[in-house]
């Protein structure tokens, strides 16, 4: 066995986070205040069952690895280590490669703080008046100074590097940390960071891996200039302001992401602390992924100008493309951004006045960036009200054409009652029939509807038990083996499948494999190893397939199995709380409760329909007579 199921198979989850989080016996499951989140009655609750623990507040859940992630801010390696120690697991000691990078990165942590330390230390002396001046007339105080721990790269060549020398960092270390350029010919180095106002990027752990600097004066370019790709710094897994943010984004329940250095700065200092950056690029799902952890609410603040270019067509074109691999698509100002489905979270767009930045916003009218926040629209009610504005009212060829545009959106709302809500909402804003609207959308779905393999029930014989392990577990055990052996594969993974493993260990191979396995961290690398001699040569059951063409139906039915194991888990669990909440009386527990449920039953239904039949309608169909439409449909299907 693995360390990583070891120490699985010994922890109990309940204890785990009993530890943290007082739990009350609610039925077989236990319940409590979420850690995740701020509430007055509990919606955190925890199976002891499956091992996991879902939060109907603010989303929150996963496995015990999750779980440790999550309120300790760690990475899976560490969240590891700190299991295996309460677990009394030994876990393989590194590799000489690992402990080589661990000792570089410990490295570069410690040029880096000793590089902020200079550029603060630069501001502060007579050289960083100009600059000290230049952020008093932007409105930072000394206080946001310190706490963003910015500074001054002096208006040298070897400033910074000769600083650094003396403290006896080598030429090469420094250039590997980005901190220095290699000067043509390769004869010496010379500083990246010159003449600029230094943004020290921390970690969410707070430790400073890379800078941004500021311009300034106006031909100096480029305006920004940021810390090259490290070994420790990654600009699109991080965003700026983060370590400041994370609490704040945890006691609100939202996080609220601007664009800029400076955006992030005022709002901090005037007191909204929830507020966070990336850094000139689009959002990445590694970027998400961080907030994930801490909010499923993410507010977008866009000015208008930004926002109004939604609308144009192409946007939109991209907009529904990446619908249909089911992302949620979320627009910024540099283009659009890729939203993970699975985030199943709530984004709304906060529109700022056209051409103003929200340090200008904040500094200028408090109650004004109040306003926009209050104002935030979901995506969906943000879309449909662009494609409204922008339609031909007047013309009937005006309106089909808006409510084509808006149907992909419409599409992709898996919750009936909201679908519903927005079919009249568009119904209304362009002043035609609901009912035109729904057969629009009926009708888009009959083109789009794939043929879907058999359900999941036939033959759940496939994947025998293995002794201590759910099925589940065996299922994705075997799927990664499947993708590691089948590179292939990779192209038809849907996104969003990360939601329905229902092991934190399976994600994080899920989202490490693609970069290859020598990438991976020793004990992930051999829990892998393990998962391939499992199902690999004679006895393995089931055993890999040795082509490409059975490999693909072998796919093809795990991810099926996949989300019916995963829907069948939290019908289960769902259910059960319902029950709870009912009995209590906490009528808005059950409520939210109740709205999970449904989409996941409409979710189940779609899971378990048999695939169309094309060739052969279903004879019984014509016998039995049963009910009108099904009979006609089948028919039309006929060729
Ligand atoms: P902006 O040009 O909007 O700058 O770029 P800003 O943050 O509002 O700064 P001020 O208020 O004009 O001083 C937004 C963000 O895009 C990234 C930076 O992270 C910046 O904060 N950026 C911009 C770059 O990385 N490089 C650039 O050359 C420009
Ligand atoms: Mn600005």
């Amino acid at each position: 066995m693995s360390a990583i199921e070891e120490v699985k198979s010994r922890l109990d989850i309940v204890e785990v986070i009993g530890e943290r989080v007082p739990l009350k016996k609610a039925g077989r499951s236990y319940k409590g205040l979420c850690p995740f989140h701020q509430e007055r009655t509990p919606s955190f609750f925890v199976f002891p069952e499956s091992q996991h623990y879902h939060c109907f507040g603010c989303g929150a859940g996963g496995d015990v690895f999750t779980f440790v992630m999550q309120l300790e801010r760690l990475e899976f390696p560490e969240a590891l280590q700190l299991l295996a120690r309460r677990a009394g697991v030994m876990l393989r000691p590194p590799t000489p490669q690992e402990q080589e990078a661990d000792r570089t990165r410990r490295r570069l942590l410690e040029i880096h703080r000793e590089a902020a330390r200079f550029f603060q230390e630069q501001l502060q002396s007579p050289a960083g008046a100009t600059v000290r001046a230049y952020l008093e007339q932007r409105g930072v105080r000394a206080e946001t100074v310190r706490t963003f721990g910015l500074g001054y790269a002096p208006d040298r060549w070897e400033a910074l590097f000769s600083h650094l020398r003396e403290r006896g960092y080598g030429e090469t270390e420094l250039r590997m940390a980005g901190l220095v350029v290699e000067r043509e010919g390769g004869a010496g180095s010379y500083d990246r960071f010159r003449h600029r106002l230094i943004f020290p990027i921390r970690d969410l752990q707070g430790n400073t891996v890379g800078f941004g600097g500021r311009a300034l004066d106006e031909t100096q370019q480029p305006k920004y200039l940021n810390s090259p790709q490290t070994p420790i710094f990654d600009k699109g897994s991080l965003l700026y302001g983060l370590d400041q943010a994370a609490s704040a984004i945890r006691h609100e329940g939202r996080a609220v992401l601007v664009e800029g250095y400076f955006d992030v700065l005022m709002a901090h200092q005037e007191g909204y602390k929830n507020v966070v950056a990336p850094m000139g690029t689009s959002l990445t799902v590694a970027q998400v992924r961080l907030l994930k952890r801490m909010t499923r609410r993410l507010y977008l603040a866009l000015d208008a100008d930004a926002a109004g270019r939604l609308s144009a067509r192409r946007d939109l074109e991209v907009i529904r493309e990446a619908m249909d691999e089911r992302l949620v698509p979320v627009p910024t100002a540099q283009g659009l951004v890729r939203f993970e489905r699975e985030l199943d979270g709530e984004v709304r767009i906060v529109v700022l006045p056209a051409g103003r930045d929200p340090d200008e916003v904040i500094l200028a009218n408090r109650a004004e960036w109040e306003r926009c926040l209050e104002q935030a629209l979901p995506v969906i009610d943000f879309v449909l009200e662009q494609i409204a504005q922008e339609a031909d009212l007047e013309t009937a060829r005006g309106k089909r054409e808006a409510v084509q545009q808006a149907l992909p959106f419409l599409a992709e709302l898996h919750d009936p009652v909201e679908q519903a809500h927005y079919i009249q909402r568009l119904a209304h804003l362009l002043e035609v029939d609901e009912r035109a609207v729904s057969a629009e959308l009926r009708r888009a779905r009959a083109r789009t509807t794939p043929a879907r393999p058999a359900g999941p029930e036939e033959d759940v014989e496939a994947f025998p038990l293995l002794p201590g392990m759910r099925r589940e577990e065996v299922v994705e055990g075997y799927f990664l083996a499947l993708l590691y052996r089948f590179p292939a594969l990779w192209e038809a993974l849907p996104a969003g499948i990360d939601s329905l493993l229902s092991q934190e260990e399976h994600r994080v191979l899920l989202g490490m494999l693609p970069a290859g396995p020598s990438d991976l961290e020793s004990e992930l690398r051999r829990y892998l190893e393990d998962l391939l001699a499992r199902f690999q040569g004679q006895g393995a059951s089931p055993p890999l397939p040795l082509d490409e063409d059975t490999a693909r139906r072998a796919f093809q039915d795990c991810l099926q199995r996949l989300k019916a194991l995963a829907n069948e888990r939290q019908r289960r669990e769902y259910t059960e709380v319902l029950a709870q909440a009912q009995e209590e009386g906490n009528q808005e527990l059950a409520q939210e409760v109740f709205r999970q449920l449904s989409i996941l039953s409409q979710h189940r239904w779609e899971i378990a329909m048999p695939p169309p039949r094309r060739i052969f309608p279903d004879a019984r169909r014509y016998l039995s007579d049963e009910g009108g439409p099904a009979t006609g449909r089948a028919r039309g299907e006929s060729r």
